[in-house]
């Protein structure tokens, strides 16, 4: 049985009394919905301001980015053992905006998927393809490329500590979901593919869906059967909008329950 999981990514957003206000508002106005598992990724200066607020809480935290190095001349990069320092559980990984800036490669995010599983964080995983590989057909292709790309890295079975997240590049921020159709489409042949690999590990792996995620479209996202939470970036910028959206996935979860108890 797979936890739904909804992760904040508040991109390069925010400041200390906005920030307060979303993990204080977050962390109340979930507290009696805990069938689903919610992780915040701060921008890194305010890792400490999550490690505050969030301490003792149910809601998790996490980086947005991380350097596959421990430590050195490595302007600007933050290294594994500096979110763990704060408390991070949590990390993405090969977010398409760093990948289409050119800071992320496939080998990059492949080697930092081992480094983070190694330092004892959970990588999230971004995988998608831009608007003109979609409309060539090549979403397959590409997903499955990203992938194996941590596949060649660390082998199938390094998979099972870290979530992953189909995130189509035309989708983030455009305010235009994927449908649900499309989404559950594409996870469930990335969960096909784990599948011939791995039978045991494709049912337990958690594979999310991103881009323009809202309250209004969760719930009939979170309804299909592949899809086990979101990866949400504009919406967690509003406390009620993101709220909307870990409410949803704590009644799909309570669905799933329900389900498993008829059919045992
Ligand atoms: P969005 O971003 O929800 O604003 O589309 C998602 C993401 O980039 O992770």
């Amino acid at each position: 049985m797979r936890r739904k999981i909804v992760v904040a990514n508040r991109k390069m957003n925010g400041d200390m009394p906005s920030n307060q206000a979303f993990l204080e508002g977050l962390v109340s106005a979930t507290l009696s919905h805990q069938r689903a598992d919610y992780v915040v990724c701060m921008p890194h200066p305010y890792l400490f301001q999550a490690q505050a607020i969030l301490k003792n809480t149910h809601v998790h935290w996490g980086g947005q980015n991380m350097s596959r190095y421990q430590s050195g001349a490595h302007t600007g990069s933050v290294s594994p053992p500096m979110l763990k320092e704060f408390g991070c559980e949590y990390v993405i990984i090969g977010h398409s905006e760093r990948r289409l800036h050119g800071h992320d490669t496939d080998t990059s995010t492949g080697e930092r998927f081992e480094v983070a599983i190694q330092s004892g964080l959970i990588p999230i995983f971004c995988m998608g393809e831009t608007l003109e590989e979609y409309e060539d057909g090549a979403t397959d292709i590409v997903t499955i490329r990203q992938l194996n790309a941590v596949i060649t890295e660390i082998g199938v079975q390094g998979l099972s500590g870290g979530v992953l997240a189909y995130e189509p590049v035309w989708a983030i921020g455009t305010g235009k979901a994927a449908t649900p159709g499309h989404a559950q489409n594409v996870l469930s042949f990335l969960r096909g593919h784990i599948e011939m690999l791995d039978a045991e590990l494709a049912k337990n792996i958690r594979i999310l869906y991103g881009g323009s995620v809202n309250s209004a479209n969760a719930e009939q996202l979170f309804a299909m059967p592949d899809i086990d939470g979101a990866l949400v970036g504009g919406a967690s910028l509003n406390t009620e909008e993101f709220v909307g959206i870990c409410l949803a996935a704590d009644r799909a979860s309570a669905t799933n329950q329900n389900r498993l108890v008829s059919f045992p």
